[in-house]
């Protein structure tokens, strides 16, 4: 058995474990009132310590009743119940937090029940990951159909265009009707490069990975687009962190993917603006595979204080083809979405229509494959 000095470590250590770990833990006693609620749960809840303690569990979750009636089970029937996903913590001033929720009785030494306890776990990086994965899906299952409608518009196409150079032969050179065959060839040559716009994002082409250094790439990027935008008057600022090591990736695909956000991202903005570009390693990990190591990742962001996205388009803007602009083809973010899937990553967009927009591209060190 335990020494009482034994006792104080233990004690000591199992306080420690309840500050650390990254679940929330809140327990309640024989009267329901909380005795103990841990920094983590602090954070999920936005209730300190001084606010929880000595409360009644059901004042604490007030209108919560899926949380209520969990610590109920627990805490009257003396049963453990747990709910992996339907669960929103609802908190003052902040969004509602996705949680996974477990509730078990205390059992004293002597077997007796006192209180019981309350597990959460914050799953709104989870949720994130999911809704990036059905993301993706639902391009795939576009890119096919697209890519079928693409091989059978290519050829009729080329007819139309050899046919209206045909006749541009047969007219007179200074006939008005040249207007006509020259109409007709350069739009058909648009249609021919929102075509190939459309095979390359379909076409599978497996990354050929290299060391990318992507200060080096996003500098690039930007000279091109200054030139691009001269006629506006945008400021584009580089916050990229020099401690970042060059990463595993493709640098063709890895510079279409920046200049398609960067392009958005200056084309977003009327007259005058703002597009700052930034790196920074992320505090989290990212988990690539089960059983492989956690990764860091590395996150770009895009930023502009341009026209910003309405949020009933947010949805749309991954779609292929989905454009606001006259002259888009709709295909800039759905070949980056597919880039960022490439290299295993995800990509975020946050944006407030008439504010700005900032997407985040998050990418993890890929390792070659030994
Ligand atoms: N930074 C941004 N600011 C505002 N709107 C954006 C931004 N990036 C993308 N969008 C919206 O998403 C749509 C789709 O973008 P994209 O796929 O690159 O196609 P395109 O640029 O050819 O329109 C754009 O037409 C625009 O409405
Ligand atoms: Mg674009």
């Amino acid at each position: 058995m335990n020494s009482p000095k034994d006792t104080s470590r233990d004690i000591q250590l199992y306080v420690r474990v309840l500050e650390s770990i990254d679940r929330g833990v809140i327990a309640i006693d024989q009267n329901e009132l909380i005795s103990l609620i841990n920094p983590a749960a602090q954070a999920y809840t936005g209730l300190s310590e001084r606010q929880a303690l000595g409360r009644h569990y059901e004042k604490l979750f007030e209108g919560q009743s899926a949380l209520i009636r969990m610590m109920q089970t627990a805490s009257r029937e003396g049963r453990s119940i747990s709910d992996h996903e339907n669960i929103q913590l609802r908190r003052a001033g902040a969004q509602p937090l996705p949680v996974s929720v477990s509730c078990s009785p205390i059992f004293t030494s002597s077997g007796g029940q006192e209180g019981a306890v309350m597990i959460l776990r914050d799953l709104s990086r989870v949720r994130e990951l999911e809704d990036a994965v059905r993301q993706a899906d639902r391009l795939v299952m576009l890119a096919t159909l697209a890519a079928g409608l693409a091989h059978e518009i290519k050829n009729p196409l080329g007819g139309i265009k050899g046919a209206s150079q045909l006749l541009s032969m047969e007219l007179p050179k200074d006939s008005p009707l040249q207007e006509y065959t020259g109409i007709m060839s350069r739009e058909a040559e648009r249609i021919n490069r929102i075509i190939e716009e459309l095979m390359d994002l379909t076409r599978p082409r497996l990354p050929a990975l290299d060391e990318v250094d992507l200060a080096h790439v996003i500098g690039d990027i930007v000279i091109f687009q200054k030139e691009a935008q001269r006629d506006k008057d945008i400021e584009f600022t580089l916050k990229l962190d020099p401690s970042i090591p060059p990463i595993l990736g493709d640098q063709d695909l890895l510079t279409q993917l920046f200049l398609n956000l960067i392009k958005n991202a200056a084309e977003a903005i009327e007259e005058k603006g703002r597009v700052e570009i930034s790196t920074k390693v992320a505090p989290d990990f990212h988990l690539t595979q089960a059983g492989s190591r956690p990764v860091p990742l590395i996150v770009v962001e895009v930023s502009d204080n341009g026209r910003g996205i309405a949020s009933e388009q947010l949805d749309q803007i991954f779609t292929p083809f989905f454009t606001t602009k006259t002259k888009g083809t709709g295909l800039g973010l759905a070949t980056c979405q597919k880039i960022v899937s490439q290299h295993q990553g995800f990509l975020k967009v946050n944006s407030i229509e008439g504010e700005g927009t900032t997407v985040a591209v998050s990418l993890p060190f890929i390792r070659r494959h030994e």
